[in-house]
């Protein structure tokens, strides 16, 4: 028997930009998910065949860990589905990391390239942040060059991306959950056809990247007022690039007369929005009002852990 466990996430700044290769930047959260595996007769999940369509990360786990088998795996999880907490990565690198405990453990940096591979292949088009970040945890800023804090390289044909540790100082965010599933292929899609026909989609994806630049250090200097204005900034050019929804926009607003800024966090489409506040009750109060579910997530988390042998 093995179980790990793996974070969710939240990105703070460059979602759908970092698809291209520009940087963005992404925290742990704590949710969590938890895998198992148990020796059996036949390979399953939760009790359900390795097949069903609902556990189809984790089948293409077990094919790309090529794991001795079979196991019945056990997966848990208090991350909201389609919500932008990275719930697919979380189950992807549990299961990645439950797998091989249970033949020959894996370095982080496999299971975060193996995990890719896996969120490639089930959502087509995609970055390595959401899985990196739930293996590493902490922060993971995606650059386009190596620089310091150093952790792995992932490439996918043309582009590539050089993953990095992060210091940022224990935050507290409130996410707004519209209670909308987006499925994150489709809005990925979206994106990069409407940048293949306009030229100013292209210039809103190298905005972002800058975005999540000035963000970070902004972050380092503990300027609150300049992160906030620069999440608004970047929920503007989100919304600009179609994926946004206006019951994040009416979350939006109603979270920022108590927040530094707001915008939404992941695909969009529905999914989540954060807000960056030291009055998260006042902000969970206002989200819920206006028709939300409010979560009060910590960042500064552990990345994939075993938990048993
Ligand atoms: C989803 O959490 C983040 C996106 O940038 C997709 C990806 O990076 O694969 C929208």
């Amino acid at each position: 028997m093995a179980a790990c466990s793996a974070p969710g996430k939240i990105i703070l700044f460059g979602e759908h930009a970092v698809v291209f290769g520009e940087p963005a930047l992404a925290v742990a959260i704590n949710l969590r998910t938890t895998a198992r595996g148990d020796l059996a007769k036949e390979w399953s999940v939760n009790g359900l065949p390795l097949q069903d369509p609902h556990y189809k990360y984790v089948r293409n786990a077990v094919e790309r860990s090529g794991t001795i088998g079979p196991l019945s795996m056990t997966v848990q999880s208090t991350i909201p589905e389609g919500s932008g907490m990275g719930s697919s990565a979380a189950v992807t690198v549990a299961t990645l990391g439950a797998l091989h405990e249970s033949g020959h453990p894996a370095e982080p940096d496999l299971i975060a390239s193996e995990a890719f591979d896996v969120e490639h292949n089930v959502q087509g088009r995609a970055s390595p942040i959401d899985t990196s970040t739930s293996t590493h945890g902490h922060a993971v800023l995606v650059l386009k060059n190596r620089g310091p804090g150093f952790l792995w390289r992932l490439q996918k044909g043309e582009r590539q991306w050089y993953l990095h540790h992060r210091d940022i100082p224990p935050m507290t965010f409130v996410v707004g959950h519209t209670g909308l599933e987006a499925a994150t292929g489709p809005l990925v899609e979206k994106v990069r056809a409407f940048c293949e026909k306009n030229a100013e989609g292209r210039n809103m994806i190298v905005e972002i990247g800058q975005i999540t630049l000035d963000g970070t250090e902004a972050m380092g200097k503990k300027d609150w007022v300049a992160v906030g204005s620069l999440m608004d900034r970047n929920h503007e050019l989100l919304n600009a690039l179609g994926v946004g929804h206006d019951k994040l926009d009416q979350f939006v607003a109603a979270a920022k007369p108590f927040s530094y800024g707001a915008k939404l966090t992941g695909a969009g489409g529905g999914g989540s929005m954060i807000a960056l506040t030291d009055k998260p009750d006042e902000v969970a109060r206002a989200i819920e009002a206006a028709g939300g579910r409010a979560f009060k997530v910590m960042t500064g988390q552990r990345g994939m852990e075993v938990i048993s042998q």
